[in-house]
């Protein structure tokens, strides 16, 4: 299985032009690495202009609402975004259920509509502290209420991104989890879904790390297949940067 590059782009950059330059430059990194897969989730005013710029890159988004359409002011609904060509979203992450207030039961019911239209929900976790080497009960909590109700057949579309919160580099104090650590992670969200769906489900799902990765440390956290890709905000937003990422990722293949 290929590596997944997810370019969480987050509310940056500030105008048309540069979001385009941005997608061109990215797409033409992933098309001289094709042995890794790349999505770029720019925002929403932007998504259409980066989608005319991409071939190998797949197009994602950051958010997506639950139902298909109607008086939801304010909102984008997954069938919108999936007529644009949008293949992944970007579910929970913790700036939306921080900030905006986005709760596990929103959180579950856009995983839910997402997958039973055929879309690729990217499910964010992660705790906001770590205590010593403990991996956090938040995780399993957020997972339970993301999965509960989803059926085991519709698992191969999704992808869990474990991302604490401590390690995001826009976090005061941030640094990234060590590879070791975020493997540790993987393993405990592996036996939460086997408990939830079985064995071989919980051993299929792609899971990813996300939180201050850039391309000097990628390396560390796609060696031997601990993670299975990873998902990037800062360092994707600088292209010569994102480019070496990707080509570091491109030398390794997942488990
Ligand atoms: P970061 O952000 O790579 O800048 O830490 C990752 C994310 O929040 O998705």
């Amino acid at each position: 299985m290929k590596n997944l590059i997810i370019a969480n782009w987050k509310a940056n950059p500030v105008t048309l032009r540069e979001a385009v330059d941005l997608a061109r430059k990215t797409e033409l990194a992933a098309l001289s690495h094709r042995t890794v897969e790349v999505i770029v989730a720019p925002p929403f005013p932007f998504l259409i202009a980066v989608l005319s710029e991409l071939k190998r890159v797949k197009l994602g988004s950051q958010n997506a609402f639950w139902e298909d359409a109607g008086p939801y002011t304010g909102e984008i609904s997954w069938q919108q975004l999936k007529s644009l060509k949008v293949s992944y979203v970007i579910v929970g992450h913790s700036e939306r259920r921080i900030f905006l207030g986005e709760t596990d039961e929103m959180v579950g019911k856009k995983v839910r509509a997402l997958l039973e239209h055929g879309l690729k929900p990217v499910l964010c976790v992660g705790e906001r502290e770590r205590a010593s080497h403990e991996v956090s009960e938040t995780i399993a909590r957020q997972l339970e209420a993301a999965l509960a109700g989803v059926k085991k057949s519709l698992l191969k579309n999704l992808i869990i991104a474990y991302e604490p919160i401590w390690a995001i580099s826009t976090m005061p104090g941030s640094h990234p989890d060590t590879p070791e650590n975020a493997f540790q992670c993987n393993i405990y969200i592996r036996k939460i879904l086997s408990g939830m769906f079985g064995r071989t489900a919980g051993q299929s799902v792609r899971i990813i790390y996300g939180g201050s990765v850039n391309a000097n440390n990628i390396k560390g956290f796609l060696s031997g297949g601990h993670m299975q890709g990873a998902l990037v905000g800062g360092a994707s937003l600088k292209a010569e940067e994102f480019a070496r990422l990707i080509a570091s990722a491109a030398l390794l293949r997942t488990r």
